[in-house]
């Protein structure tokens, strides 16, 4: 029997830039208008913003949770393959996380992989989910659960685009900023606070530095964790308990909201077990009620709760991982937490 190694050590170099501003994605996306790009955009934002666009070789996209498939990445590389799309065709999204994810999973497969740029629209999108190569879609009702990962050619923020952003969406993505302060730095957070009007009412010049050091933690942990083997899964921080509150009320409190919940109440959970201070929930129920982020949720029914928090991607048979900051700014990885621990505070409260 003989052997064959295949040396793979030398690897290809997907480093890429983020470029954030106000008011240059048009001359940006002009740069994209050629025989090689394609565009997939948002349908909503294709209405807002039509100029931005080419007459021809545009995919409109209704971006929306039920709309992240397998037939919409299908329609996606349709639309491509109808273009005569070759392999050293671009494909440019145009969008919040919902087209950023099915786009880049479309072009992560077409022809074994075409090159993608992330033009987010929404603040979640353009603080998360267009930066760091995790693409994919919701099968058989779970969230997230194909994909690939595919690092974007280039990312484009123009916060402009947040002007015609709804003030929930808008929330949705502040949310997870406010994750990053937690999570990684008590300074940011503590910015945070005190720039709540000014980015309350969307100041360009202060979301410009709030999106800014969102993307250099992202692009940081990204570096260090790209598959998520370990740290990049800080970033889950609130999202496990969200996860069950978003089930448990059939998505009717919107993700960041329930992330907001999650985040109180997991930082509330390792107080009650020693495993963050006093301060940490302070400072957490502080930020999130400034923004008038709810912190507390009535579950309506328990074993569909619970169930959903153990069938989350994170959990093995020995407990959960939760991501937890014992101070503020310090987050950690906590492995094999029981469920029934988390019940016993979940009966306390
Ligand atoms: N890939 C990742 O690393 C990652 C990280 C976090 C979240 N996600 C995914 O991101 C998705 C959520 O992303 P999202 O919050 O951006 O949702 P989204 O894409 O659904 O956009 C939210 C809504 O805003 C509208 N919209 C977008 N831009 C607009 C604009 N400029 N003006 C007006 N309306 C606009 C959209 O049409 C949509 O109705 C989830 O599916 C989640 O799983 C992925
Ligand atoms: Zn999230």
């Amino acid at each position: 029997m003989g052997k064959v190694f295949v040396d793979l050590k030398k690897q290809v170099d997907y480093s890429y830039e983020i470029t954030i501003g106000s008011g240059f994605i048009r001359d940006s996306l002009a740069v994209y208008i050629g025989e090689d790009c394609f565009y997939m955009v948002d349908d909503k934002v294709f209405n807002l913003y039509e100029s931005l666009f080419p007459d021809d070789r545009v995919h409109r996209f209704k971006a929306d949770e039920h709309n992240k498939t397998y037939e919409s990445v299908v329609s996606v590389l349709g639309f491509l393959f109808r273009c005569g799309a070759r392999r050293d065709g671009k494909l440019i999204l145009v969008g919040g996380g919902i087209t950023g994810d099915v786009g880049g999973f479309a072009a992560a497969t077409y022809m074994r992989g075409i090159a993608f740029v992330q033009v987010p629209t929404t603040l979640l999108s353009m603080v998360d989910s267009s930066v760091g190569g995790k693409t994919g879609i919701n099968f058989k009702g779970a969230k997230n659960n194909v994909g690939a990962f595919s690092q974007p050619k280039q990312v484009l923020i123009d916060m402009d685009f947040l002007k015609t952003l709804p003030d929930d969406e808008y929330l949705n993505g502040m949310a997870e900023v406010i994750k990053y302060g937690v999570v990684y730095d008590a300074e940011f957070l503590e910015y945070l606070y005190e720039n709540k009007d000014k980015l309350l009412n969307r100041d360009t010049e202060t979301l410009d530095y709030v999106v800014t050091c969102c993307c250099r933690m992202k692009a940081d942990v990204v570096k260090k964790d790209e598959k998520e083997t370990g740290e990049r899964a800080l970033l889950n921080f609130g999202h496990t308990f969200a996860h069950a509150i978003e089930t448990d009320s059939h998505h009717e409190v919107k993700h960041g909201f329930a992330v907001a919940v999650g985040m109180y109440q997991e930082t509330e959970f390792a107080y009650k077990n020693k495993l963050a201070d006093e301060k940490t929930l302070n400072d957490v129920k502080r930020v999130l009620t400034a923004y008038g982020f709810p912190i507390t949720y009535e579950i309506r029914d328990r074993e569909v709760f619970f169930h959903a928090m153990t069938a989350d991607k994170k959990a093995d048979k020995k407990g959960l991982t939760l991501a937890i900051s014992p101070s503020t700014g310090t987050g950690k990885l906590v492995k094999n937490i029981s469920i029934e621990k988390i019940r016993d505070y979940y009966s306390q409260i």
